[in-house]
């Protein structure tokens, strides 16, 4: 694949696994594209949560966006999400507490969850009659599992994924190109000889959307 003309070879870096898995979610499903009037929610300041956030405001749907600290929820802002959510001071009502803001409290037409057990239950309370629950990660522990009766209550589209297809990965760059969006990187670029502090920093949740570890110096393209 060619990578979209004006990004440079680090935001380029960041598109094949975590920007194919948000387009997928966004637009893989035939029929249900995002687009104006669509309501997104997504989980935490990681990759897919920022690409998912990214695609979705180029696409003109509104996205609220849950994340731990304040700091993070004004970058959030930042990239377009019309309400953040704290889910370390809501941990049982965030999902109803992010439903509030969707019109009518009819809930959301997608909601990705990149966690797990852990937030299941809220992503379900979150998502509107047969809309999507999106399946795509596992990053929080297993505590907490919702139980298979408990999943039955909720009439929803319950989708899962795994990345995307060549075919998604080449509608992504067309539309990145297209719209001439930038991915958002974490702010440190490390060194291949710091690759332990930039596993650390992931670990430690330190960081905003995809972290970068530079393998060499980029000839062309050095953004
Ligand atoms: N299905 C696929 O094709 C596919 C593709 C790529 C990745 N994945 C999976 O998707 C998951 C996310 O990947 P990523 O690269 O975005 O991960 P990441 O960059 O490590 O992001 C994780 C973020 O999740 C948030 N988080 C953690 N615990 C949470 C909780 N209990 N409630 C709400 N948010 C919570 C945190 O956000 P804050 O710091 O803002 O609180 C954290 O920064 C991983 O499990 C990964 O393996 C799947």
């Amino acid at each position: 694949m060619h990578a979209p003309k004006f990004l440079g070879w680090l935001p380029a870096a960041t598109l094949p696994c975590n920007w194919t898995t948000a387009w997928n979610v966004l637009f893989g499903l035939e029929g249900r594209a995002v687009g104006p009037g669509t309501w997104v929610l997504v989980q935490g300041t990681g990759g897919v949560s920022i690409a998912t956030l990214q695609l979705s405001t180029a696409a003109r749907a509104t996205v609220v966006a849950t994340t731990s600290t304040e700091e993070k929820m004004t970058r959030l802002e930042g990239l377009g999400a019309v309400k953040t959510v704290n889910y370390r001071s809501n941990p049982k009502g965030r999902g109803r507490e992010a439903r509030s803001f969707t019109p009518n409290e009819r809930g959301f037409d997608i909601v990705v969850d990149i966690c797990g057990n852990q937030t299941l239950s809220q992503s379900l309370e979150a998502v509107r009659t047969d809309g999507i629950a999106l399946m795509v990660g596992k990053v929080a522990d297993d505590a907490d599992p919702i139980s298979l009766s408990a999943v039955f209550m909720y009439t929803c589209i319950f989708r899962a994924s795994l990345a995307g297809s060549r075919s998604h990965f080449r509608e992504l760059v067309r539309y990145i190109d297209e719209k001439g969006i930038v991915p958002a990187m974490d702010d440190v670029v490390f060194e291949l000889a710091e690759f332990k502090d930039a596993y650390r920093r992931l670990k430690d949740k330190k960081h905003f959307s995809k972290v970068v570890i530079q393998v060499a110096q980029c000839l062309d393209r050095n953004k």
